[in-house]
């Protein structure tokens, strides 16, 4: 091709930039860091299409600068949407957007031969868009997938069916404190929390259609870095033959939140709570945050409250709707309330990534979701860790046992106030508490390293864009 060319070898026009399309799959906790790609990617000379479902579609002004949004139909109730079976949701969502998604690119395909130049050069869409990311190998565009919690967690995917076969899976009372000799540190009540038979049997299912996807597909990116998972990395290259980019923690790698993408929230900022953190002393507060779908009892709702109010501890909690399985709303105990008045800030949803970024937090406790994990890492706060199920309870293996970064509540038949306090001064107070923080900001050093120029995860980056100009 002549220089000044396009690829057609049109001569004397501006090569346009090559276009991805991008597609999250529609939940807060993957949505974000597929944004965060994608504005890595349109910083480094592409051009991106964020392709999205109907259901939950964000605010087209949540996107980085320079990127495009297109909504694809899904044809889902919304009761299905809003239900906790993720298997059915991401079933349906496959069999509903394929064929919207290929006329969609079969299109982009086509008016990329009439317009000459630039085009799609690549489809990334989420491990669990298994359809899609057939669509566009049928079409002849290289597909990769983006898995947006950890290598180990991608590893247990890959293990799935054998796991099941050793009889580790589905977990039973009896077996929750054996080792998965295959996948040390993991014990077996870190795989998943128990399902019925039903569900067990759902869940198989989808990942082996994820699985299957992936293994077919042109590369597979993680939101990781090598400092913390390496051998589970190299594992996946080894499993897998295909490219692997460890490109993480994604929130590192691309701009700042704006006010334009704090759009993309799932519920409004409460940002006063940022004036708040203002007026308490450095490493004082506690913040306590769930994520975005875990959901607990009542009961042990007011068992971490109680939990908070004897630790004596300034604390930011976020009680977003439905934390309580069922419920919109809940109401605390006026004596709570009391108890608490001044050092306790309760609030429905928070400027999360600013909020760990401010000198008052001191700790975090947390369900141990892999955006959080990695929010936590990078802005060095050390971890109070209450997996609630899927992957966080992995993740809170690794946190506490294998990166030491973090202690974990103490769970004997079920969650108690004593475990939550006892969890609290021992990270806050303890002499573990101070070995937890080292361990932290050694942590912190290693991931900025790994993200700045010339580090594995920028490299890695470099890489997946080279792929992509290439393909
Ligand atoms: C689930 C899985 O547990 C997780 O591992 C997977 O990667 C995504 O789905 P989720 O409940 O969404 O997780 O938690 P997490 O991955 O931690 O993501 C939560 C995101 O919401 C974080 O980016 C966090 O900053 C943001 N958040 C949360 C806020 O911005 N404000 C809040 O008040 C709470």
């Amino acid at each position: 091709m002549a220089p000044g060319s396009d690829r057609n070898g049109h001569e004397g026009r501006r090569p346009r930039r090559r276009r991805v399309l991008l597609l999250p799959l529609p939940y807060h906790g993957h949505i974000n860091p597929m944004l965060r790609l994608a504005a890595a990617l349109h910083d480094r000379g592409l051009a991106v299409t964020v392709v999205h479902t109907e259901t939950r579609a964000p605010d087209r002004r949540s996107l980085p600068a320079g990127c495009e949004l297109v909504t694809v139909p899904d044809g889902l109730p919304p009761e299905l949407a809003a239900s906790d079976d993720i298997p059915s949701f991401v079933f349906a969502l496959n069999r509903n957007c394929a064929a919207p998604f290929r006329d969609l690119l079969a299109g982009a395909l086509r008016q990329e031969e009439e317009e000459d130049g630039g085009g799609v050069a690549c489809v990334v869409a989420d491990v669990d868009w298994f359809a899609p990311l057939a669509a566009a190998r049928e079409l002849g565009v290289p597909a990769l997938a983006l898995m947006t919690s950890s290598a180990a967690r991608f590893r247990v995917y890959l293990a799935y069916p054998r796991l099941c076969e050793k009889g580790y899976l589905p977990v039973q009372e009896s077996n929750m404190d054996m080792p998965v000799d295959e996948h040390p540190p993991l014990l077996v009540r870190d795989l998943q929390v128990m399902m019925d038979t039903s569900r067990h049997v759902a869940y198989a299912s989808l990942l082996a259609h994820i699985v299957a996807g992936v293994r077919q597909s042109s590369g597979l990116i993680l939101n990781t870095f090598n400092a913390i998972e390496r051998t589970d990395v190299e594992q996946i290259r080894r499993d897998t033959a295909i490219r692997v980019f460890p490109v993480g923690p994604l929130h590192m790698l691309s701009p700042p939140a704006t006010a334009a993408t704090q759009k993309s929230s799932l519920l409004p900022e409460d940002r006063s709570c940022l004036e708040w953190l203002n007026t308490q002393l450095p490493g004082s507060v506690l913040f306590v945050s769930f994520g975005t779908l875990a959901s607990i009892d009542a009961d042990e709702l007011l068992e971490v409250a109680w939990g908070l109010a004897a630790s004596n501890r300034p604390f930011l909690w976020v009680v977003r709707p439905r934390l309580v399985r069922g419920r919109d709303s809940v109401e605390l105990p006026s004596e709570l309330l009391e108890e608490t008045r001044g050092r306790g800030r309760i609030i429905r949803w928070a400027p999360q990534e600013e909020v760990l970024s401010h000198p008052a937090i001191g700790a975090f406790l947390t369900h141990s979701g892999w955006n959080s994990t990695l929010e936590s890492i990078s802005r060095t706060v050390p971890m109070i860790c209450k997996p609630c199920g899927g992957d966080q309870l992995g993740t809170a293996r690794y946190v506490c046992d294998v990166w030491k970064v973090g202690v974990r509540v103490e769970v004997e038949d079920k969650l108690t106030r004593g475990g939550i306090q006892a969890a609290i001064e021992r990270l806050m107070d303890g002499i573990e508490g101070g070995v937890v923080r080292d361990r932290m900001r050694e942590m912190g050093d290693v991931v900025s390293k790994c993200t700045m120029k010339g580090g594995s995860s920028d490299l890695a980056l470099q890489d997946l864009v080279d792929f992509i100009k290439s393909s």
